[in-house]
């Protein structure tokens, strides 16, 4: 076991991703620890997120908020913006949260232990091992789709997944290192990301080539197995784009629960097998003839757009108005942002 981390370590002084909320291996191994607070950002934003395309919005919140305690004094309309496009919106919601808990209830300083960030908002099994492995130090396994992959072709497991998660998670945790948890943790990840492909391995240049068992076996590309999903249901809705007179847009602030939870949005009706049409005020609505099509983790989602103009008196049901100049159509979710790219652009 020693061996296998020992050789990826190795590996990952040579090779590790440069990442900016990383620091290198050589200034890791001389006992440095990058800022927990960046490391619990870019893991939240992490999960179900490339790398590519949270680099962007890292530099973005930690350019506006450069602390936790500058996070947590943010106005939750400007944190909803700026996270606009990254999608699964409860991420920022808790991040909000979490930073206020670590500031009011933590001084400003995070937790350092697994079992005590166990405990933040919005923090669960995989973020608290991230950060308390990579932060901190401490001996905590991670694991995450490419640490699964990468174990199951390892120890050439066929079980499928979701079910063999515990099995694949006591493989990994045997292989984390009292020494370097933290690189260990990312070196696997990076593995995953780059030679342990789900596709295409990489197998001849991976520096795990001799112990891998699927390789052996030849069975790396099956692997890991999934248990096969349920067909992904279409839901549609209404989504209505009501402009005033003097060029104001009529938005909503979506509730907290539920869909884009917090967002800023037009306003729609509910999305189903059967929407019934539900306009946010009284109005002459015209079906626009558009649709917004967005593929969310457990449906496609078709927003049939209507458009409205509307007098500058207008009191609507449902909404608030917001100013041209005042709106962002950057501030919108990706979803939302579809419909205004097919009808608002005016
Ligand atoms: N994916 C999620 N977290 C990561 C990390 N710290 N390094 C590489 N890939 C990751």
């Amino acid at each position: 076991m020693r061996d296998l981390s020992d050789e990826l370590l190795s590996w990952y002084d040579q090779h590790a991703r440069v990442m900016p909320w990383r620091i290198a291996p050589a200034d890791s191994k001389a006992g440095k620890r990058p800022d927990p607070y960046f490391i619990w950002m870019s893991e939240v934003m992490l999960q179900q997120t490339t790398v590519a395309a949270v680099t962007e919005y890292f530099r973005k919140f930690t350019g506006l908020w450069p602390t936790v305690r500058d996070l947590a004094a943010a106005d939750d309309a400007d944190v909803m913006a700026a996270w606009a496009g990254l999608g699964y919106y409860a991420r920022a919601r808790n991040l909000l949260k979490c930073a206020r808990v670590v500031v009011d209830e933590h001084g400003g300083v995070f937790p350092s232990t697994y079992d005590d960030l166990l405990t933040l908002p919005g923090v669960g099994p995989y973020t608290a091992a991230a950060v308390a492995s990579i932060a901190f130090n401490e001996q905590a396994t991670v694991l995450d789709g490419n640490v699964e992959r990468v174990m199951a072709r390892l120890y050439d497991v066929h079980d499928p997944l979701p079910g063999a998660k515990p099995r694949l998670m006591e493989l990994a945790t045997a292989l984390t290192p009292a020494d370097r948890p933290g690189d260990h943790a990312q070196a696997v990840m990076d593995l995953g990301a780059t030679i342990c492909t789900p596709r295409n391995p990489a197998c001849g240049i991976c520096v795990w080539r001799d112990p891998c068992a699927a390789r052996i076996a030849g069975t790396a590309t099956e692997l890991p197995k999934k248990t096969p999903k349920k067909k992904t249901p279409t839901r549609r809705g209404y989504a209505y784009v009501g402009r005033r007179r003097d060029g104001a847009w009529l938005l909503e602030t979506r509730p907290e629960k539920g869909l884009l939870g917090g967002m800023l949005g037009f306003p729609c009706s509910d999305w189903s097998d059967d929407p019934q049409p539900a306009p946010p005020m009284q109005a002459e609505w015209t079906a626009s003839g558009a649709e917004a099509r967005h593929t969310f983790t457990h449906f496609h989602l078709r927003l049939h757009i209507m458009t409205a103009t509307l007098p500058n008196d207008a009191l609507p049901d449902r909404g608030h108005f917001v100013a041209h100049h005042d709106f962002s159509p950057a501030a919108l979710p990706t979803a939302m942002r579809k419909v205004f790219d097919l009808v608002g652009a005016t």
